[in-house]
């Protein structure tokens, strides 16, 4: 499979965000989840083909675009769509379902078939869940950065407490997976974009 460019898939980001403001906040976000991601495969060197764990992470919040309203206004109610929205865009373009579900299967620690019925998650029946070593870590990653309020970098403690609201099988997976990979040095992104470590 081609692998798109960092580019390339900038270009796209350009393409889809309504405003400059949505493009700055996603983009970086998606470059900060690509740095960490390939800090903790560079620590730890795991069974994931870095070019694809680098493009996943640049993609995997393409579809928080199609949440922004004319206005310019992100629909915080739906937000848990812009996954499948993410893997739909990429479709629409013609790429393959292998960047579609990093798109999909990254939200939390993974959405299950029982968490939308029992939470009435507005999408599709189905589970959402990492599967291949490269959507693994890129799930892992994103959750040590933050678009939500002022973006922030956030520590492993932090995570898990909020991980601990949906369920204490998605805090567990979370420990299971920072044992897996290690705890990433957020500093340099501290220093490189001046988000807070919260
Ligand atoms: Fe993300």
């Amino acid at each position: 499979m081609r692998v798109p460019s960092d580019t390339e898939i900038r270009d796209l980001h350009a393409e889809h965000a309504p405003t400059r403001e949505a493009f700055d906040l996603v983009h970086t976000h998606c470059t900060i989840v690509a740095g960490i991601a390939a800090q903790l495969l560079e620590r730890r060197p795991a069974a994931a083909d870095p070019d694809l764990v680098r493009a996943g992470s640049l993609l995997h919040d393409i579809g928080v675009y199609r949440l922004y309203d004319r206005s310019g206004r992100l629909d915080h109610e739906r937000y848990v769509r812009h996954g499948v929205l993410g893997r739909d865009l990429l479709a629409e373009q013609g790429y393959p379902d292998v960047l579609g579900r990093f798109c999909s299967c990254h939200t939390g620690m993974g959405i299950t078939r029982q968490d939308i019925r029992e939470q009435a998650l507005p999408i599709p029946p189905g589970d959402y869940v990492a599967e291949s070593p490269e959507e693994e870590l890129v799930m892992f990653a994103d959750k040590f950065h933050s678009k939500a309020g002022p973006p922030v970098l956030v520590s492993p403690d932090t995570i898990a407490t909020r991980l601990r609201r949906f369920g204490a099988d998605k805090e567990l997976r979370f420990k299971a997976l920072l044992a897996k990979y290690g705890e990433p040095d957020l500093h340099p992104f501290h220093e490189a974009h001046g988000h807070a470590v919260v």
